[in-house]
């Protein structure tokens, strides 16, 4: 079962960005699945893992490409994507003392709403200034 699906509304116009959201929304729905089933802490901190991983590799990548594109906000971008990998290494950090399952919970519910809330304000903005700059990536 999954509780959330990217959607053509999602598209900020890069393929390879649009791939990455895909796969955050994936590792998401992994998590939930895992707190459905009732998982130990072993498999949902893989998770954890792999999500903080992969939220790494995109933000850095998504930064380089609107380097790429002289984008005027670029800094104040960045800090909304180091607060959330900061907000994520502190669950991580409680999850590994214990009771994953409960902290799961939060990263899904807090992570998806991020996410969502993220790519449809700020990522889209770039995506805007992309479209009026005519560059295309
Ligand atoms: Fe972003």
């Amino acid at each position: 079962m999954n509780i959330c699906e990217w959607t053509s509304d999602y598209s900020v116009g890069i393929s390879e960005v649009d791939r990455h959201h895909q796969r955050l929304f994936e590792i998401l729905n992994d998590l939930f699945n895992l707190m459905r089933d009732g998982a130990e802490d072993k498999p949902i901190l893989k998770v954890i893992e792999e999500l903080l991983d992969y939220t790494n590799y995109h933000f850095t990548e998504e930064e380089k490409i609107m380097e790429q594109m002289h984008y005027p906000a670029l800094a104040q971008h960045k800090i909304l994507h180091q607060e959330l990998i900061q907000q994520l290494k502190t669950f991580q950090a409680s999850a590994q003392s214990g009771m994953a399952i409960f902290v799961a919970i939060k990263i899904a519910d807090v992570g998806l709403a991020w996410l969502k809330n993220h790519i449809l304000t700020v990522d889209h903005q770039y995506s805007e200034y992309m479209k009026q700059q005519g560059l295309q990536f």
